[in-house]
């Protein structure tokens, strides 16, 4: 693919990975379109790149999520990759009682795995309309091998590689391209407090945009790759090694 004058939708723009994915697709001249849920946090970013264009929208609400794909196709109908960056994590203990848990439950699953798929079948019209198309979800390793303290997560994480998966399939004789990014632990504000050994979103990027680059439609960051080699040849120690991650 190639990495300057795309026009691209990134979700969760605001912070971490989205944020460098943001810094580096800015400094290659393309134009970009940054959702997030929180309004003022997309004021803040305009603040600092004034040519982006803003969108908000609680991915976990789906008519926030109507107005979204609503808004692209009245106003950027030149629109080439969807990046399908937003994404939550609760790290609930379910042996605690706790009304908010069902809740939690189910905006997780919709801000992760809904919302992704319905945003990629929603815009479908306009992508199919460029001569270079993609859609590009980021995953994580935990699709692959789950931890104990995060079992919504991981489950949306491995529905969502699967659903990539299978999109690819049905769009491989079209002009769109699906790739999925597979993150190791990144520094970020979602991973504040937690686990050792951990990249920086600005390494994350630089690995992403070598494949992205190269059509590699399974793009696992750093160590994610021996994870899965790991997971293939050992399964019971790929687990043992994340379960309590
Ligand atoms: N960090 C890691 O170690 C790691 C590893 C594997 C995969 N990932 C995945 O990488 C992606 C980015 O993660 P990150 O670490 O960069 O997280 P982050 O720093 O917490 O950023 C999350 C982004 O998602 C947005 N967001 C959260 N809830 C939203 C909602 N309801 N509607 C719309 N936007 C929402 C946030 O913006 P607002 O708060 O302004 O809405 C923020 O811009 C996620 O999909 C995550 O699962 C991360």
């Amino acid at each position: 693919m190639q990495v300057n004058k795309n026009v691209i939708l990134l979700t969760g723009g605001t912070s971490g990975i989205g944020k460098a994915l943001l810094k580096r697709f800015m400094s290659l001249e393309n134009t970009v379109i940054v959702s997030s849920s929180n309004q003022k946090n997309l004021d803040a970013l305009q603040g600092e790149y004034p040519d982006i264009k803003t969108i908000q929208c609680d991915l976990g609400d789906p008519a926030s999520l109507q107005n979204l794909i609503d808004r692209v196709h009245f106003e950027y109908q030149d629109l080439n990759l969807l990046i399908n960056n937003a994404g939550i994590q609760y790290n609930d203990n379910w042996l605690t009682t706790d009304d908010s848990i069902p809740s939690h439950i189910e905006r997780e699953v919709r801000v992760n795995l809904i919302s992704p798929l319905q945003l990629a079948y929603g815009l479908l019209p306009i992508l199919k309309d460029q001569p270079n198309a993609a859609i590009i979800n980021i995953s994580s390793g935990l699709a692959f091998v789950p931890k104990k303290s995060a079992p919504v997560y991981c489950g949306t994480k491995a529905g969502l590689h699967l659903s990539t998966k299978a999109l690819r399939y049905q769009l491989e004789n079209s002009n769109i391209k699906v790739f999925e990014v597979i993150p190791p632990l990144v520094d970020t504000p979602m991973t504040t407090g937690r686990g050792q050994g951990k990249i920086t979103p600005e390494q994350l990027v630089d690995e992403f945009m070598e494949g992205f680059r190269k059509d590699r439609y399974e793009i696992s960051i750093g160590k994610t790759k021996w994870l899965r080699l790991i997971q293939r040849i050992s399964p019971k120690f790929a687990d043992g090694m994340l379960k309590n991650a």
